[in-house]
């Protein structure tokens, strides 16, 4: 877990100096309405397992999403240095998901 944390932050440091490179400002976050709507499927009042349980499947969704966003990005754009790191990015990001789906399959044995 705390290698996908300092590798998320890696992560944000690299698209930060990019956006600064491109001369773009770093905006404001937005609101998420399909992580928000996934929250909502979570279950509460449960077990502190099938809670954890929950946690990791929402994470790994997230993460897939995101995996799947950046091979739309990298398959699709035009500037080769942008297509790279996209698909550096698709390839953590594949990385993170099945690390949540292997603790959320673990966690369901216990
Ligand atoms: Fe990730």
């Amino acid at each position: 877990m705390l290698e996908i944390a300092k590798e998320e932050m890696e992560h944000f440091k690299m698209v930060h100096d990019i956006i600064l490179q491109r001369g773009y400002k770093f905006g404001r976050e937005e609101k998420d309405d399909y992580v928000n709507e996934l929250f909502k499927f979570m279950r509460r009042g449960e077990s502190h397992a099938l809670s954890r349980v929950d946690r990791l499947l929402f994470a790994a969704m997230i993460e897939a999403r995101s995996c799947e966003r950046f091979k739309v990005l990298s398959d699709n754009v035009k500037d080769e240095e942008l297509a790279k790191f996209y698909r550096d990015l698709m390839e953590s990001e594949a990385g993170h998901y099945t690390t949540f789906l292997k603790f959320a399959k673990n966690m369901g044995r216990c």
